[in-house]
């Protein structure tokens, strides 16, 4: 996902005292702030709620302004394609740079609801719904594996063992990978990202193309296998949908949808079920909600996930089509915005004492999904596969403790973890 490096018009004002410390964005991506951003959330909301980064974009971060946005997309569209590329100029001409600009929260409509469509029909709650026995018994067999390791007094890092896992096999059966060809490609997705990395260097970038090139190839094989087997899987269905009506799901757009959906679900669904383990490791008294019923583990998880949002920074960036106000300061038309989630989602206009790790909370609908039409398309994925996954854990794991303090990689735009180390207690 990137971050900026250019855009907006050079008139608009520039952030408070800017040399008085560093930008806002580079600040999260050092100590303290990359470690615990919250701090510095709470003072921009309170400060600065529309901050103009040097970045060249606007960083919203009331969750009112947030949630506006999100659901205005008429008023703050995704930014064109050409102007993506005069953003990233170190991608242009890089394939990996085409796929991951031209994806689906990157596109506006009519192309977004075209595209959307087609993949739409899968994730809805009863298509999801049905996956839930295959998601039970990967479950099963994740937390046997992990309990039986612990149970010989081994320390284990659970980000590898259970959350990466269970998403990556989920969303591998249902696009119809094989399973000896699941972990390897995992691995290319991040390597995928550098070329919008505006600070990636050139071996980056060519790692980017390497990456891009042994995932489309692989791609490109299954699709040509599928192509004369079809099977059950969501694979056969695009290849169907493209080789009958190429006005639906065009040359190029068919690789580009299969990048999104293999990349889109794995970290951002191991990094809710990380932060799940830690709310349940740091406060024991939490784990109730786990023993307690579906209703209490789906509020777990939503909470786990207002709490500590895997995605911090709404990936789509968007532009202001016209001059619009957004907590009294003006954004000119033309301007990049981007929405801190991870802000609006401890704001305390909506969530009283939003620090406090709290179930029970009601009312106003976490962004951790966003909203409006690029509302994530795995979130109700993504909740049944946590929502069947930590009441198992809890129950074969209730003596699970930390051992350690978890192994944060970055704050944003993703807050996803390397490592989380785990015990059980003597
Ligand atoms: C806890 C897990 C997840 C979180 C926190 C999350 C978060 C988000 C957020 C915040 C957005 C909106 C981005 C924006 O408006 O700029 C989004 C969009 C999206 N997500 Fe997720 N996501 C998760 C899991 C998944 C999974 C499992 C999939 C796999 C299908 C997925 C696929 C997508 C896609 C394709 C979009 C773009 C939708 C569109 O533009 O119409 N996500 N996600």
């Amino acid at each position: 996902m990137p971050l900026h490096n250019e855009g907006g018009p050079a008139a608009a004002p520039a952030a408070p005292d800017p040399a008085a410390e560093p930008d806002v964005l580079e600040q999260l991506m050092f100590p303290p702030a990359s470690l615990d951003p919250y701090p510095l959330y709470e003072r921009l909301r309170a400060e600065h709620p529309v901050y103009r980064s040097r970045f060249g974009a606007y960083l919203v971060s009331r969750y009112d302004d947030v949630a506006h946005v999100l659901k205005h997309h008429e008023l703050f569209p995704g930014v064109p394609e050409e102007e993506m590329a005069r953003m990233f100029p170190q991608g242009v001409g890089h394939q990996a740079y085409e796929v991951l600009v031209t994806s689906l929260v990157g596109s506006n409509p009519p192309k977004h609801t075209r595209l959307r469509g087609l993949v739409g029909s899968e994730f809805t709650a009863r298509r999801v719904g049905g996956l839930r026995g295959g998601i039970e018994e990967l479950a099963d067999r994740l937390v046997d594996g992990l309990a039986e390791r612990l149970r010989s007094g081994e320390t284990v890092d659970l980000h590898r063992a259970v959350s990466v896992p269970m998403p990556l096999h989920v969303m591998s059966d249902l696009l119809g990978v094989p399973h000896a060809e699941r972990e390897r490609l995992a691995v290319l997705v991040p390597a995928m990202m550098n070329v919008v990395d505006p600070a990636a260097r050139p071996e980056a970038v060519a790692a980017a193309d390497a990456a891009f090139h042994e995932l489309g190839a692989f791609f490109d094989e299954l699709v040509a296998q599928r192509r004369r087997a079809p099977a059950d899987d969501l694979i056969s269905a695009l290849v169907s949908v493209h080789d009958g009506d190429a006005d639906r799901l065009g040359p190029g757009e068919l690789r580009t949808l299969l990048f999104t959906l293999w990349s889109a679900g794995f970290e951002t669904t191991a990094t809710g079920i990380d932060n799940a383990v830690v709310a349940l490791t740091r406060e024991p008294g939490h784990r109730r909600w786990l023993a307690a019923g579906e209703k209490e583990a789906l509020a777990f998880v939503d909470e786990t996930l207002r709490h500590d949002p895997s995605v911090q920074v709404a990936p789509g960036i968007r532009v202001a089509a016209e001059d619009v106000e957004l907590s009294g300061t003006k954004i000119p038309a033309g301007s990049h915005v981007r929405l801190m989630l991870g802000a609006a989602s401890r704001d305390p206009e909506v969530y009283p004492e939003p620090d406090r790790f709290d179930p029970a909370r009601t009312g106003t609908v976490p962004l951790s999904f966003g909203s409006g039409i690029h509302y994530c398309l795995g979130a109700g994925l993504s909740r049944l596969e946590m929502s069947v996954l930590l009441p198992r854990l809890h129950r074969a794991l209730p003596g699970l403790v930390a051992a350690g303090p978890p192994g944060r990689r970055r704050s944003v735009p993703l807050r996803d973890f390397e490592s989380l180390m785990v015990r059980l207690e003597k």
